[in-house]
C-alpha cells in the first residue's frame, strides 16, 4: 500500500533579531509581561529588499531538498501554506516553482493560517497515497511584522506573530511500517472574526481607501481571550483523535510538535496529557508565532538537534484563524 513519508526538511529564519526589550522601545509592553503570557523572548522579522516570502521559502526548500536527497526536478507538486504572500495575486506557490526551476509542475496554495501547515500537508498525503505525485515539497512562510500594528493598540498581537519559512518534503513508500499514518482536519467558522484581518476585502465598493485604513481593518484582530479558550480545548481533542484512529496512547508519543502558539498553550497541553518536557518540542521563545511555518521549522530542528529517529512517532497539531485546527501522526 502507498504511503507517504517525510524525508527531508529544512527552515530560514531571517537574520534580523527583535527582542522583548527591542518591542517595549516601540509600544507600552515589557519583557516581563511577553515571557510570563507567551514564552516569547525574542523573534525574528524580515529585512525589507533582502526576505521575501519566496525567498525564505526557497532557501527552507533547497535545504528540505537536499536532505530528502534527492534533486529539485525529482520534485512533481508544490503545496504552498501562507497567509501572508508576496503577491495578492497569484499565489506564493507559483513565485517559489520558477525560483526552484521546476516550471510545469502544479502549484497550490493554502491559507488556512496557522493550521496551513498540516492543511498541506493532508493533502499531499492524500495526492501521494493515490498514486497521483511521487515528491510533494509542501512549504509554509510568512512575513506577519509588516503587517503588525506595533503601537499600544496592536501590542497584544504585534508581541506573538513574527516572520520565518520552513519546509518538508513528502514521498511516496511502501515500506512497512513507516509514514503518515493519519491527518486530521477541522474548523468551525462561526468564529472567523475572533482572528483575522478583514481587509482588503472584496465586498466593499472600494477595497483600500484611507477611511479604511485609518478605522484600522487591515490590521490583524485577535481576541487573545477566546483564541486561548478554544486553542487548549481543540488542541488536545484533535491529538486524542489522531491518537485513537491509531489505537494508541499519549505515552506513545515520542515527540509532540504543536504549533507554536503561545508557550503557555503547549505547556497547558503537555500537563492535561501527562506529557514529559522530552516529548514536547518548543522553539517560540527564540521565534515567536511564524504562523504556517512554526510546524516545519519546528520538525527541521528537531531533526538537527536528533530529537525525531527513524522510527519515532510524532505527533503534530496546530490551531488557529478560522477557526481551524489540525493534526497528523507519522511514524518516521
Ligand atoms: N504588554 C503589556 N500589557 C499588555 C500587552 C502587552 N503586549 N497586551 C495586553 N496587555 C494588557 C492588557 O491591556 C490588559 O490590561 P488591563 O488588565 O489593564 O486591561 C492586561 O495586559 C491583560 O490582557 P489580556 O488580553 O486579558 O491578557 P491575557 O492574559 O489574555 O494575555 C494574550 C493576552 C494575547 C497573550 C493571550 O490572550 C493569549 O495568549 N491568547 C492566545 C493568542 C494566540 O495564541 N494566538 C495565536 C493563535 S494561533
Amino acid at each position: 500500500m502507498l504511503k507517504s513519508i517525510v524525508t527531508g526538511a529544512g527552515h530560514y529564519l531571517p537574520e534580523r533579531v527583535v527582542t522583548n526589550d527591542d518591542l517595549s522601545e516601540m509600544m507600552n509592553t515589557n519583557d516581563k509581561w511577553i515571557v510570563e503570557r507567551t514564552g516569547i523572548h525574542e523573534r525574528r522579522w524580515f529585512t525589507p529588499g533582502v526576505d521575501t516570502v519566496t525567498s525564505m521559502a526557497k532557501n527552507a526548500s533547497i535545504m528540505a531538498i537536499k536532505n530528502a536527497g534527492i534533486e529539485n526536478k525529482a520534485i512533481d507538486f508544490i503545496i504552498f501554506a501562507t497567509i501572508t504572500p508576496d503577491y495578492f495575486i497569484p499565489g506564493n506557490g507559483v513565485l517559489l516553482q520558477r525560483e526552484l526551476g521546476l516550471q510545469g509542475i502544479g502549484a497550490l496554495d493554502v491559507r488556512n493560517a496557522c493550521s496551513g501547515f498540516l492543511y498541506a500537508l493532508s493533502v499531499a498525503d492524500q495526492f501521494i497515497k493515490t498514486g497521483m505525485y511521487k515528491n510533494i515539497l509542501v512549504v509554509g512562510a510568512e512575513i506577519q511584522s509588516s503587517a503588525l500594528n506595533k503601537n499600544d493598540e496592536g501590542r497584544s498581537s504585534a508581541v506573538i506573530f513574527a516572520d520565518g519559512a520552513g519546509a518538508v518534503v513528502c514521498s511516496a513508500t511502501e515500506e512497512e511500517g513507516r509514514g503518515i499514518l493519519s491527518t486530521h482536519l477541522h474548523a468551525d467558522g462561526d468564529f472567523a472574526e475572533e482572528l483575522y484581518v478583514k481587509d482588503p476585502g472584496s465586498s466593499r465598493e472600494v477595497r483600500v481607501s484611507q477611511e479604511l485604513i485609518d478605522s484600522g481593518s487591515f490590521n490583524l484582530s485577535m481576541n487573545g481571550n477566546t483564541v486561548f479558550k478554544h486553542a487548549v480545548l481543540r488542541f488536545k481533542e484533535v491529538i486524542e483523535e489522531a491518537l485513537a484512529t491509531n489505537n494508541l496512547e499519549s505515552k506513545d508519543i515520542d515527540l509532540l510538535i504543536p504549533h507554536q502558539a503561545n508557550l503557555r498553550i503547549s505547556q497547558y497541553i503537555q500537563n492535561k496529557m501527562d506529557l514529559r518536557d522530552d516529548q514536547v518540542f518548543n522553539n517560540i521563545m527564540h521565534y515567536g508565532n511564524t504562523t504556517a511555518a512554526t510546524i516545519p521549522i519546528a520538525i527541521s530542528e528537531s531533526i538537527q538537534q536528533n530529537k525525531i529517529k527513524s522510527g519515532d512517532l510524532v505527533c503534530l497539531a496546530a490551531f488557529g484563524s478560522g477557526f481551524s485546527w489540525a493534526s497528523a501522526i507519522i511514524r518516521w
